[in-house]
């Protein structure tokens, strides 16, 4: 049993198979639930779409601070008319990106998170978080707005892990805990509540090793709970259930 909690499967990495993956391919290895990311304005109705074709499909519309730059005026009544689909779970993906900030300055890309996390806390529904080199300020604004939610692909400190907890939100490990050099999350994984921990791939993006470099589907997560696993000293299985029911819980998802 294995639930995706975040994905993109609007990419273009998956329009020669998409069909074929989605309808068979992951429900036959396990797969019982995917969340897709909204990311721009084309994706949004991209993720709708995905929600209406497969069962085992929810989604999340947000701008990702990377494609915050040039949006139109009325994006987020867009991204709000959205929230009403009963499949949409949350606001997301959003956050900071520091890494890409010539696509979209730091002041637009905090104005446009601030405003969806506003809207979110509006609905009271959770969000999904993107924090790549911005640790410092994210925990300011998370401090502040007290949003539920979690903080995906994790990749600050185990203290920041736990003060992320303890402010409520969940962690979202993916294939990055099976990489060589990643001390932080192996110590994240080792470290959060087992209750807190949500299972994600962000494919195509991030796949684990052995299939580091190669585009990554859902089905991977296996390899990431059998390393969460390993380093917990509990089964795997038990990672999946885990990481299943909790985003259960913090989406209000009833399988
Ligand atoms: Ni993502």
């Amino acid at each position: 049993m294995i639930f995706d909690s975040h994905a993109h499967y609007e990419s273009g990495q998956f329009d020669a198979d998409r069909a074929e993956l989605l309808g068979s391919i992951l429900p036959q290895k396990g797969v019982c639930g995917v969340i897709n990311m909204g990311s721009d304005m084309e994706s949004l109705q991209q993720t709708i779409d995905l929600c209406d074709k497969y069962d085992y499909f929810y989604g999340a519309v947000g701008i990702h601070p990377e494609c915050a730059a040039d949006l139109p005026a009325d994006w987020l009544e867009t991204v709000e008319k959205l929230l009403a689909h009963p499949k949409i779970v949350a606001v997301g993906e959003i956050g900071l990106d520091y890494h890409w900030e010539d696509a979209c300055p730091r002041e637009r890309q905090k104005e446009v998170f601030i405003a969806q996390l506003e809207l979110a806390k509006k609905y009271d529904l959770p969000v999904v978080i993107h924090d790549r080199e911005a640790h410092g300020d994210m925990m300011e604004i998370l401090r502040k707005y007290k949003p539920k939610g979690v903080v995906h692909c994790f990749s600050g400190s185990v203290e920041l892990a736990r003060e992320t907890v303890n402010l409520g939100m969940y962690i979202g490990l993916g294939g990055v805990v099976t990489f060589k050099n990643a001390r932080h999350s192996v110590e994240v994984a080792k470290d959060i509540p087992l209750d807190r921990l949500l299972t994600e791939t962000d494919a195509p993006y991030m796949a684990p090793v052995p299939f580091r470099g190669k585009r990554c589907d859902s089905s991977m997560i296996a390899y990431d709970a059998a390393k969460i696993a390993e380093v917990r000293g509990i089964t795997a299985q038990e990672v999946l259930t885990a990481g299943c029911e909790n985003a259960c819980r913090l989406f209000g998802i009833t399988l």
